[in-house]
């Protein structure tokens, strides 16, 4: 019998469309309202019955039907997509005193005698994406990117159980093109059991559960996003056919009508003193929710006046944020020791009295740098305030009470703490040369090689990484692939079975993906997006290493800081020994096709005002995802994050309209790219 859809008899056509109506209303019942009229055993034989079917009648398989949430076989690569409409970021601020004025600035906009009508939500705290629905169908799903193209993540985000494939069309029909946006979050509670079974594993941990969202529904293997719990609230109505609303609220009702979850205690009100006291309220009950949110969200609800009010290039004139105050806790430093990274860099590390920070143990925190430590003047004993900076990474921030008897200064060491090399300054850095014999440095190698963003060898973290090291099992990268399960068993923490496992993933990447085999040699400022673009640039691995700097400064997106990098690190004898011992033990990177890259221009970031952390690792972090950085401003600048006491630089940007980050809003950007802070230091 041929496979086409009137060869399949009616009764199997009729079947196939009853089980997939069933199925989404339960499923519906179950994700959305919690009351489910169905046991999970007779769900599940409702879907292996279809599954079944469509199995056997290929062409009755559709994108919207109710199996396709499973996850799809991975993909080289996501394609970059345009936004139907522009993904404007929000104006925020930690004062109340920047609401009032907002308020007065929307009251001047309506006019004498018009009252605003502020919808408020909580400002959540996940990944932002677009979701569109041609026909009522889900075609497309796109992360935030430069709010006007990002990446099409759609096999992932079908994967949500609570996302609908085909809107919900009882009360409401579908219009012919419905784009909205979005917030992808992990549950606290979730977040918590995963990290706790990567732990288990020794997997690098994520550090959050917007990092955890956002690496989650990246993955070019959407099977991987089906195994996560994830939840998609929605909020915005961006672009909608054939109909309108007058007002936001109605927006967000056709939202729920449409089938899905918006985000609770959505609030209109006309009062400042409304809006403080939602804001308040929220901020008192923000350790009881099992979401991250950080601040409300305050929009004016009537869309006509929005439209009066209009936008910059980056937010909405009709909308602001009004964020909580960072989480802070108070401690003591009961030891400042120095660690030696990947790179050589020695930093200062303060071990904590161990202290929960919105529901997250800190122990021990980065002091960056000797500069960073000696003005702070920390010392061992002291009392100190903390805080998670953009809610994520620990930071001391002053000392608030001197030990009785306090520690000497912390002096920064003239030789390395493990390998004994005198060490040298580079900025306010510090570094240990010895790069092919120090200990530490190997173990840093060996960690970043195994890590999520590299090669992402499951079983490969920190203490396993450690433990081949100190036994002398493996003296240099390339020796990883002839570590046998023999030799593992002996290791603590180690059984045959999980011997067995980490030697087969670390064989695994024999045939890498070349992106993530370049990430996986530290090359300097090769990061996710770098190694993105030289991949599709020049398509091998051989090609890449053969390349001159004059052909890498021609690519956009890589300066001659980084071309220099690059070929340098080929360039060093050492480098390239360890390189081909690495190629000698058979692994393959893959070829891919060369395209004109079509990446997202990120961006020239500038810097400006106390940051939390030194200003060359939030440039490195910015660099190494592919954007660019300056000291000054200009009418080209992207965005200028602004810290504490920010002065000339922030003014210009105000003058010329260039859009202004909070530190927070710079981790959340740099995230959206798949870079972070962490280990840029
Ligand atoms: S409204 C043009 N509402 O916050 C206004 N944004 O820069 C569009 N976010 O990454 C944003 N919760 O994804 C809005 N209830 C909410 C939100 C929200 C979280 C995110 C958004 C964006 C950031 C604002």
């Amino acid at each position: 019998m041929t496979d086409t859809t009137h060869d399949i008899p009616a009764e199997v056509l009729e079947e196939v469309e009853t089980l997939r109506v069933e199925l989404r209303r339960h499923s519906y019942l179950y994700y959305h309202e919690a009351r489910p009229e169905i046991s999970d055993t007779e769900y599940d034989e409702l879907f292996r019955r279809l599954q079944a079917l469509e199995r056997h009648y290929p062409s009755l398989e559709s994108p919207d039907s109710p199996t396709k949430r499973v996850g799809a076989p991975p993909q080289a690569r996501f394609q970059t997509v345009e936004h139907v409409a522009p993904l404007l970021s929000l104006d925020s601020s930690e004062k109340s005193e920047d609401f009032v004025r907002f308020d007065e600035r929307v009251r001047r906009a309506l006019g004498e005698g018009v009252t605003p009508r502020y919808i408020l939500e909580p400002k959540l705290d996940g990944a932002s994406i677009e979701l569109v629905y041609e026909e009522g169908v889900l075609t497309r799903a796109v992360t935030r990117g430069n709010g006007q193209e990002g990446e099409g993540v759609t096999e992932n985000i079908r994967t949500i159980s609570t996302v609908p494939l085909r809107l919900r069309t009882d009360v409401r029909p579908a219009p012919a093109l419905l784009s909205l946006r979005g917030e992808v979050l992990m549950y606290i509670s979730d977040f918590a059991d995963f990290n706790a079974r990567l732990a288990e594993a020794d997997i690098e941990p994520y550090a959050s559960p917007r990092n955890s969202a956002a690496g989650s529904i990246r993955q070019l293997d959407s099977r991987v996003t089906a195994s996560r719990k994830l939840d998609l609230l929605v909020y915005d109505v961006l672009a909608v056919d054939g109909t309108s609303f007058d007002s936001d609220t109605a927006g967000v009702e056709a939202i729920r009508e449409w089938g899905f979850s918006v985000p609770e205690r959505i609030q209109t009100v006309t009062t400042v003193d409304e809006v403080l006291a939602y804001h308040a309220a929220f901020e008192s009950d923000r350790d009881e929710l099992d979401y991250e949110i950080d601040g409300v969200v305050i929009k004016l609800d009537d869309l006509a006046a929005r439209r009066a009010m209009g936008a910059t290039s980056h937010h909405p004139r009709w909308a602001m944020a009004l964020k909580f105050a960072p989480r802070q806790e108070v401690t003591v430093i009961e030891k400042i020791d120095i660690q030696v990274g990947r790179t050589g860099v020695l930093t200062p590390v303060a071990w904590l009295r161990p202290v929960v920070v919105g529901g997250v143990t800190v122990s021990r925190a980065s002091l960056h740098n000797r500069e960073e430590l000696r003005r702070k003047d920390l010392r061992e004993g002291d009392t100190v305030r903390i805080q998670r900076a953009g809610d994520v990474i620990p930071q001391v921030v002053e000392v608030i009470k001197h030990h009785d008897e306090r520690a000497e200064p912390f002096e920064m060491l003239d030789r390395c703490p493990v390998c004994d090399t005198e060490v040298y300054p580079d900025g306010p850095r510090t570094i240990c040369p010895n790069r092919f014999g120090c200990s530490a440095q190997l173990k840093g190698r060996i960690i970043h090689f195994g890590s999520r963003a590299a090669l992402d060898i499951e079983g490969l973290g920190d203490e396993t990484a450690n433990l081949l090291v100190d036994r002398g099992m493996v003296t240099q990268l390339a020796e990883l692939f002839d570590v046998t399960p023999d030799q593992l068993v002996d290791l603590e923490g180690f059984g045959e079975k999980s011997a067995s496992v980490l030697v087969d993933a670390i064989a695994a990447t024999r045939t890498p993906d070349l992106r993530r085999f370049l990430i996986a040699l530290g090359i300097p400022e090769v990061g996710v997006t770098v190694a993105r673009t030289l991949a599709e640039r020049f398509g091998s691995f051989h090609a890449i290493r053969s390349a001159t700097i004059d052909e890498l400064v021609a690519i956009d997106g890589i300066g001659p800081r980084m071309s220099e990098a690059i070929t340098d690190f080929f360039a060093d004898e050492r480098n390239a020994a360890a390189v081909d011992a690495v190629l000698a033990r058979g692994v393959e990177p893959q070829t891919i096709e060369v395209t004109a890259s079509d990446l997202p221009d990120l961006g020239t970031a500038v810097f400006t005002g106390a940051i939390p952390v030194p200003r060359v690792v939030a440039e490195t972090a910015w660099q190494s995802v592919g954007g660019r950085t300056s000291g000054s401003v200009s009418k080209k600048t992207a965005f200028v994050v602004a810290g504490d006491k920010a002065g000339s630089k922030l003014a210009k940007a105000q003058k010329l309209g260039v859009e202004v980050l909070d530190f927070d809003q710079f981790i959340v950007r740099l995230e959206e790219h798949g870079g972070s802070l962490e280990g840029s230091d």
